[in-house]
């Protein structure tokens, strides 16, 4: 028997395979085609206080091996989701991680803690998210407001608090380090990469927002390099993503020092992409003589 189990802060994993955020909506139409309760975690889109509507279209462009969107954080809102979807994804023996966005200080937190008074298996705060105006971004790439965002909502919740980090940073170690010493118990990472696509027919931005976050395949390299500075500046779990499709991808995020992967855009392609890299590591941990997932995170041999 190979070992996959993983223990993020309290959430026990089955193994270290999730969704990521905004790619597996919440989770209803994906259970149709698998059985989410395989799954180490589902992760919900964000979650806001009042329901949005989102970007104005175009808001999806492909590019060379990615996509750039700009949904924004479209969502029904924090009452909705506990009345609607929570209970159905209870129905499922998998945690189920929600990802919080708001526009200030006071949404994070008010959301967090219907959150938390709901017994979700943890919080992922999204300070990360390129595509909105306000709040977003802006928290997540200035080490201050990183610091007091993190530290407000780790008061008001009494569950794991996951925080995911933008690569549109200089130093992502600093801002893995703010969130760490403000309360997070789990840094997630990364989010889209800011980009930019120009039909050179109409000469128009492809997207109505002009630029938009990079994700798929694209950006993996940048991931990796940013979980292996950030695994070595700070001592808790993290949370690995960007671009992963296949197992071995999953596994350059375990070897770079990630206890768990999530797979984003991957799900749009193949929506068993994440049940297929289960069954992989389990072949890749036996195929090299390994008993648990345990044994390779952070064994990257310089
Ligand atoms: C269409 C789309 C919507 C997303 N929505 C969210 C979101 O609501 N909250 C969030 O934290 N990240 C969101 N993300 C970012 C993903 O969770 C992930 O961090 C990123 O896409 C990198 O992983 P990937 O390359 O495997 O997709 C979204 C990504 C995509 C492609």
């Amino acid at each position: 028997m190979i070992d996959l189990s993983v223990d993020l802060a309290g959430i026990k994993m089955k193994n270290p395979v999730m969704v990521a955020s905004g790619t597996f909506a919440y989770g209803r139409e994906y259970s149709e085609i698998l059985d989410l309760s395989k799954l180490g975690a589902v992760v919900t889109k964000a979650i806001t206080l009042k329901e949005r509507k989102g970007n104005p279209p175009p808001r999806i462009c492909e590019t060379p091996s990615g996509i750039l969107n700009s949904i924004g954080l479209q969502n029904k809102g924090v009452v909705r989701f506990l009345r609607e979807d929570l209970p159905f994804l209870r129905g499922f023996d998998v945690p189920v991680i929600v990802n919080v966005a708001g526009d200030d200080i006071g949404e994070y937190v008010t959301v967090s803690r219907k959150l938390s008074e709901a017994k979700v298996d943890g919080v992922e705060l999204n300070i990360s998210c390129p595509n909105v105006a306000r709040g977003g971004i802006i928290f997540g790439t200035d080490a201050a407001a990183v610091a007091e965002v993190v530290s407000a909502v780790r008061e008001a919740i009494d569950v794991p608090l996951i925080v995911k980090l933008s690569p549109n940073v200089t130093d992502i170690t600093e801002m893995a380090s703010r969130a760490v010493d403000a309360g997070a118990d789990v840094l997630s990472l990364i989010n889209t990469v800011v980009g930019m696509a120009i039909d050179t027919d109409s000469f128009k931005p492809e997207l109505a927002t002009i630029t938009g976050g990079l994700s798929g395949p694209a950006i993996r390299p940048i991931a990796v390099r940013m979980v292996w500075q950030v695994a070595q500046a700070v001592e808790v779990p993290i949370i690995g993503m960007g671009g992963i499709v296949k197992v071995r991808d999953a596994v350059e995020f375990l070897l770079a020092g990630a206890t768990a992967i999530a797979v984003g855009t991957a799900n749009f392609m193949n929506p068993s992409a994440a049940l297929e890299i289960i069954e992989g590591l389990e072949g890749f941990l036996r195929g090299k003589e390994y008993r648990s997932i345990r044994e390779i995170v952070g064994r990257v041999r310089m």
